[in-house]
Formats: C-alpha cells, structure tokens, sequence
C-alpha cells in the first residue's frame, strides 16, 4: 500500500498518453502549442505498462488514461488490454473529449475499459463551438451514445464559464439526468495556458442555480473521485468538483504520470519526477523507489492562491486534468 505523510492512502494513477489534442478548448489549450513533444520522448504502450505494472503491485487500484485527448493516440485499447490482463480487478477508466468515440467505444469497452468520462461544456453547437474553437456538438453527442450503447458507466464533465455556458447549468443537468449519466460540474482552474478573460462559476452559485427548479441534498461521508455528490428526490446523483475548497486536498489520493515519464505528486505543484531512464533500462527497483518517493513528497495541499509560491506552470493538457 502507498500512503503519504498526511496519512492518506494513494491508490489512483492518472496516465496521460499523449499531450496533443483535436479540440482547443479556451480553459485549457487556447492555442496550438508552440511545438509538441517529438513522439520519441513519449513513453511506448509497453514503457508505460512496465511501470503501471509496478504501480499496481505497489498498491494503485485505479488507473484513468487521459491525455491531451487519449483517444488521438493510435491504438489506445492495446494499452488498455494490457493492464486489464496483467489485474482485471483494477479499475480502468477513460477521460475523453468523446469526439472519436464513436469508432472506439466497443473496442475500449472489449479491451476491459470500465468507465469513461466525457467532456460536455454546452448543448448549444454555436456555444460549444465557441469553447471548443471547433464546431463539434454533434460529434460528441454521438461519442456520448456509442458509450452507453457499448455498456460503458459514462459520467459527463462540464466546466461552467461565466458569460459564456452559464445559462445551461439546467439544460446540461437535464440532459445527462435524461441519458442516465452523473453530471460532475467542476470550477474552472486558472491556469496560464488559458484564454484571457475566462472566468468560472463557484460550486455555490452552480448549486444556486439548479436549487432554482431542482430540490436535492448533499450526500454526507461519501465522495466519488474528487466530486462532492448530491441527490435529488427523485434519487438521480450528480457532483461538483471544487478544487478551491480549503479541504479539497484532504481526501487526494492520486498521482499523473505524463505521457513523457514525469510522476507528479499535486496538479498545482512544481515537483515531479522523471521514470523513463528506469524504465527503459528495465530497473524496476530504480522505478519503485521514485513511486515511493514521489509519494512521500506529495504535498499537503495545493498551491493555489498562496503569493508568490511555486505554482505549476504545466499545462492541464500535459498532466490530464
Ligand atoms: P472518477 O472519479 O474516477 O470518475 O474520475 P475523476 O473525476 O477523478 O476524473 P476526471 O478526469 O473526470 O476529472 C475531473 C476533474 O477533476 C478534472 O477537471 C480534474 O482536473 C479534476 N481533478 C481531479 N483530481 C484533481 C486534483 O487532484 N486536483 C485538482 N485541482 N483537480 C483535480
Ligand atoms: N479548469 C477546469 N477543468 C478543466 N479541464 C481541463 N482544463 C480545465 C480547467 N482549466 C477539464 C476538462 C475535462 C477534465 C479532464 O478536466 O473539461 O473534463
Ligand atoms: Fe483538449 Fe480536453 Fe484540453 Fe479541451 S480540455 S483542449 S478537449 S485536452
């Protein structure tokens, strides 16, 4: 088991793949990156299971694949087949933009893929088109439905801006109430690779808005993932996200690996530390002692908000969210 110097338990690795996308949304990508990482820095399907295999021996007990978007990386289900043989007791999901999912989604599902969490900021297409900076409504939607169809648990993921997707909290949570997927509204997390100007909503005010036509509680003593989970009468769960939350980084259980071997303790942290030489020297002893010790070194909280600390300036298209 992995556990931390705050005593908490790390059983979840994140894995990028790959840091290039197909969409540019303006909270994350707003600009095609000056240049891509050559694909020969980036770990091989191979290189990366040699280490998840570790991870998972050491105690990971769920492993999310995300990117960039992770499905422009070509055969992605191989990666999948992998880890899903070596454990299939391992919880395996999915974070995507659902643009190519509708080609993928049976194939994911068959290589041992569980869960998938699809982005959906708007159900407007001029809206969505405006954050995506690509007209992609209709392609995502069906990505959504080839998910359910391949029997995949599918959870939406919707990032509120002001001005921009605000007045669709309702429509967004009746749309995935209706589809029969847990909506996660998560708080936009500044960041220097996002357009200027971009400004999120609070949880609070997004609660505001739905408790407008909707009754629903909040459900004590249980989280999912790092969402704060609510119910409403008729029983249908949806979540907020609130890394601005003084307690957010209490219950983190969680480490990233970028598509490039750097292990990251904290999303809003500088310290990280490099695996491939370890793994591509086959030193597997070499490789646990970083696990370990980029365990030991996570931090008890994020650094955002506190001046002039060290706060990352990686991309979240570099670390998966
Ligand atoms: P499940 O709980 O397994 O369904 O997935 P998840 O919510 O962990 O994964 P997902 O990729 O859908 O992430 C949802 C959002 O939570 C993303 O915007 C992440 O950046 C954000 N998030 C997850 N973990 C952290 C964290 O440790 N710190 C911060 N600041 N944000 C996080
Ligand atoms: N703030 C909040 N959420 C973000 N995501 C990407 N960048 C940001 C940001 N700056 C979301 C995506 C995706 C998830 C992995 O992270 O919309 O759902
Ligand atoms: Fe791509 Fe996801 Fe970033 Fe949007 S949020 S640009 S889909 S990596």
């Amino acid at each position: 088991m992995l556990r931390d110097q705050y005593h908490r338990e790390v059983s979840y690795l994140r894995v990028s793949v790959t840091e290039r996308c197909n969409f540019r949304c303006r909270y994350c990508m707003s600009e095609k990156p000056f240049s891509w990482v050559p694909k020969e820095n980036l770990l091989s399907y191979e290189e990366l299971f040699a280490f998840i295999k570790i991870s998972i021996d050491n105690g990971i007990r769920k492993i999310r694949i995300t990117g960039g978007e992770p499905t422009t990386r070509e055969n992605l289900d191989d990666l999948i087949r992998m880890i899903h043989t070596y454990d299939p007791e391992v919880d395996i999901g999915l974070t995507t933009n659902g643009f190519l999912l509708p080609a993928m989604a049976e194939k994911l599902k068959y290589a041992g893929l569980k869960r998938v969490n699809i982005s959906l900021d708007s159900l407007e297409k001029e809206t969505l088109h405006y954050i995506a900076q690509k007209d992609v409504l209709e392609h995502v939607l069906k990505g959504i439905e080839s998910a359910i169809k391949a029997g995949l648990s599918v959870k939406i993921n919707s990032v509120i801006l002001r001005g921009i997707n605000d007045h669709e909290i309702r429509t967004l949570f009746d749309y995935a109430k209706n589809i029969g997927a847990q909506i996660r509204y998560i708080e936009y997390m500044e960041n220097t690779h996002a357009s200027d100007g971009i400004k999120g909503l609070s949880s609070y005010e997004i609660l505001s808005e739905l408790s407008k036509t909707h009754s629903f509680f909040p459900i004590v003593n249980e989280k999912s993932g790092p969402a704060n989970l609510y119910e409403t009468s008729h029983g249908y769960r949806f979540g907020t996200i609130e890394p601005h939350r003084h307690d957010f980084c209490a219950t983190c259980d969680r480490l990233r690996l970028s598509a490039e071997g750097d292990l990251i303790g904290c999303l809003y942290f500088v310290g990280a530390k490099n695996i491939k030489e370890a793994i591509r020297k086959g030193n597997e002893r070499e490789a646990t002692k970083i696990l370990v010790d980029v365990v030991n070194n996570k931090p008890e909280k994020n650094l955002w908000g506190i001046e002039n600390s060290e706060v990352s300036l990686r991309a979240f298209y570099q670390t998966g969210g």
